[in-house]
Order: C-alpha cells, then structure tokens, then sequence
C-alpha cells in the first residue's frame, strides 16, 4: 500500500456516526474523503455531514456520495481530516501546497479536533525545511505584498499556472515564499497576514491534535489519539 493511502485510510476510521467532518485537500486527503464515502455507502458510518476545503474536495465528496454542507449551516466541526506539507516536532505545519490554505484554515479554526494526515517524507526538524510557505494574496498590488515579504526576510516568487498565475478558489494570487531560518513562527505568522493584500499564509501553528504518519514501518501517530 502507498503510504499517503495508509495514512488517509487510517484517519477515515476516526470519523463517527453523526460526526461534522471537514474534507481536506490534496493526494493524502484523498484517501480520507475515498474511505468515508465508502463506509458511508456501506452504512457502517450513519448520519454525517461533510464541510470540503475546496472545491476538487466538493466535486469527489459529491461523486463519492458524501452528504455536504455549508459552514453556516453547521459552523461546528465535530473533527477535520486534513493533509500538510510539512510538519515540525511540535506538529506546526506548512499547508497551501495544493493552494486551498484559505478555505482549509477556516475549516481547522472551525474543527474540535484537527487530525492530519502525511508520509513520512513530511516530517522536518524546522518548517520550511525543503517546502516554502505559500502566502495567500488579492491578486491587486501582489508585487507590493511579496515587496513587504522581503522586508520579514521572506524572499518570494508568484506561483504559476500553464497560461498565467496560478489561481485559487478564492480567486486569489499566491506568494511561494521562504522562511527565516532565525523567525519566530508565531510572530512571523501574525506579521505576514498583517500587510495589506495578504488574505491568509500557510502557517497552521497549534493546530494539530494528531498527525497519522505512514511509514515504511507502518501507521505512526504523533499527538494526542
Ligand atoms: C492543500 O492546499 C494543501 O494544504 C495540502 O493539504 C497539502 O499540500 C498536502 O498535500 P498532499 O497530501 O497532496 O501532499
């Protein structure tokens, strides 16, 4: 079994009956959303309502046939089911790989309890280690966002699509950037989201209840089960 498939396939059996559960995003979420659908289908898991992280997450959840619906309708996710880009000691994360970061970190903010879901080629001694912290950005004055990233001593660069910038659900730019190797997280954090244009950062700090990790190994699980 591929390994992004254990880690997801293992954190499916965490959801319950009745559960809000948030849909994560990306090829190790996948898995998770894939198995609810199948225990839903099965009637081993009755009575859940998903909320997606985005809108590839929505199109599989509705194909699966995974009951969904919208923040406002249930504003409290009993537990959400995400994947990360990379993950620090102290299970902090790096998210927007696959550009949902926006929708997936309201989904976390929203979440009792935040399970996610990597392989063990995520986990690092520092955030970003191998990975850049991707910044949310309103597409007007993007220059000027990365422009203020460089003054935090994030050097950036515009994600690219084939025929242009690389677009998000939110219809918004994203800023690919590094990380200080001296920064604070939590102030660096707080400092990105506070130059104008920017709408969110990848930065998921203190969010992680538990990280499943597969492995060559197997199933490993960092935090609380
Ligand atoms: C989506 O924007 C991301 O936050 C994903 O959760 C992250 O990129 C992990 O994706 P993979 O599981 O595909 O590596």
């Amino acid at each position: 079994m591929n390994l992004k498939q254990m880690a997801g396939e293992w954190a499916a059996d965490f959801v319950q009956n009745g559960m809000v559960v948030g849909l994560g995003s990306g090829s190790t979420a996948y898995y998770a959303v894939v198995r609810i659908g199948k225990l839903f289908r099965e009637g081993a898991l009755r009575d859940i309502v998903g909320i997606p992280t985005s809108i590839s997450t929505e199109k599989l959840a509705r194909e699966l046939g995974i009951p969904l619906a919208t923040l406002q309708e249930h504003p409290q996710i009993h537990l959400t089911i995400d994947g990360a880009d990379e993950v620090d000691p102290q299970r902090n994360l790096i998210k927007g790989g696959g550009g949902a970061l926006l929708r997936e970190k309201i989904v976390a903010r929203a979440s009792r309890r935040e399970i996610i879901v990597v392989d063990h080629s995520k986990l690092v001694p520092r955030l970003g280690h191998h990975f850049l912290l991707p910044v949310e950005v309103i597409p007007f004055g993007w220059n000027i966002c990365a422009r203020e990233l460089e003054k935090l001593g994030c050097r950036s660069k515009l994600r690219k699509a084939q025929d242009g910038p690389y677009i998000t659900d939110e219809r918004n730019y994203i800023l690919d950037c590094t990380i200080p190797p001296e920064a604070e997280l939590a102030w660096l954090e707080k400092e990105i989201n506070n130059i104008p244009g920017v709408v969110e950062n990848g930065l998921f700090l203190n969010r992680a209840d538990l990280v499943i990790v597969g492995s060559p190994q197997g199933v490993r699980l960092i935090g609380a089960t």
